[in-house]
């Protein structure tokens, strides 16, 4: 199995392909996954767009939604056929959009339809069938609907579960306040370790930094397996570069901001030659300085020029110098 010791989260409209291909830039070890995409977008839509990736992005899950077993058993497959090395069900997202759709989070309720479609999906493929979920929804008890859920899910073959340790409020809150106000309940994530040892368990929600992760990771014997970090990746992606050296024994890396950026440029310019507007991509290295002097600068310069000069990596190459520039600068 491979390692889910340290994941970075699902994020719709920050985890693409060009993100997760930064991100790997920034760590060879972490797990990566794709933002949730929707089974029937797959099965009638293009699928190039959905589903392309970059060779360099593994390890990397297709994270589908969806409620129709069929639509998601071929979804599964195109996944496995463009090579994806694990399909995570969405279980977790709380959206008005998705509810309506009656997938995501609002399926926690609907034990038996998801059962339906996790094992038609695990039917169709031969990489693992992960899921992604709350620690339940509404006025549930997290303490009744968990174990129940995971036992069922344990049942057709289910071994890895990342658990977003929180609930979701499907009336009254929007997604973003989903991420923030239920409380994070670390405790009850320990309690379902401990029940099931065996169980390959992710840690998620609230895991905002390497102390953290550290910590969660190595606290007592029902600590989870791994742990997986959204938004602090994406707002300080160099944190990431940690990664490797403390989570899995690599040798301690020595890049630097700008070495990365010039890693980026020969990816970028095969990007902008097929087509790909160069903002696309800058978009997602905003935080790359993040913390450091001339953040601000490099954040301002990409995000006023990369739109206008869409096809112009010499706007990357520009900031870099400017960044260059200012932290030469004695104060
Ligand atoms: C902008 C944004 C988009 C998200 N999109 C998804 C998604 O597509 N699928 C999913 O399972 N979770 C999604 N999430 C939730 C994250 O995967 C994660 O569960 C949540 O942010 C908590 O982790 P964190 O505290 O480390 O950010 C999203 C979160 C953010 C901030």
């Amino acid at each position: 199995m491979l390692s889910h010791k340290f994941c970075i989260a699902p994020m719709i409209d920050y985890t693409d392909r060009h993100c997760r291909y930064f991100f790997r830039k920034l760590t060879k070890k972490a797990f990566l996954y794709s933002e949730m995409v929707v089974a029937d977008a797959i099965v009638y839509g293009d699928k190039d767009f959905f589903l392309k990736f970059n060779d360099s992005e593994h390890s990397v899950a297709l994270q589908i939604a969806g409620s129709n077993p069929k639509n998601l058993s071929y979804a599964a497959k195109c996944g496995e056929d463009y090579g994806y090395d694990e399909i995570n069900f969405n279980l977790g997202c709380p959206s008005k959009r998705v509810q309506e759709g009656n997938f995501g989070a609002c399926l926690m309720n609907d034990l038996d339809l998801v059962e339906s479609c996790l094992t038609s999906m695990i039917k169709s493929v031969n990489i693992p069938v992960t899921v992604k979920c709350r620690i339940g929804i509404d006025e549930d008890d997290p303490y009744v609907v968990l174990p129940i859920m995971i036992e069922r899910l344990k049942k057709i073959g289910i071994k890895t579960i990342i658990i977003h340790a929180r609930k979701a409020i499907l009336n009254g809150l929007d997604p973003k306040e989903n991420r923030e106000i239920p409380p994070l309940d670390y405790d009850l994530v320990r309690l379902i370790k401990r029940k099931w040892p065996d169980l390959n368990l992710v840690l998620n929600g609230g895991v905002n930094s390497i102390e953290k992760a550290k910590k969660e990771l190595n606290s007592n014997k029902y600590d989870p397996d791994g742990v997986m970090m959204g938004r602090a990746a994406y707002i300080d992606p160099f944190l990431l570069t940690n990664i490797d050296h403390i989570f899995f024994d690599e040798k301690k890396r020595d890049q630097t901001r700008f070495d990365i950026v010039k890693e980026m440029i020969p990816y970028i310019e095969t990007e902008i030659s097929c087509g790909v507007y160069l903002n696309h991509i800058t978009r997602h290295m905003l935080g790359l300085f993040h913390g450091v002097k001339g953040a601000k600068l490099w954040r301002s310069y990409l995000s006023e020029n990369a739109p206008k000069r869409k096809n112009d990596i010499n706007v990357i190459k520009e900031a870099l110098i400017k960044i260059e520039e200012v932290q030469k600068e004695v104060v």
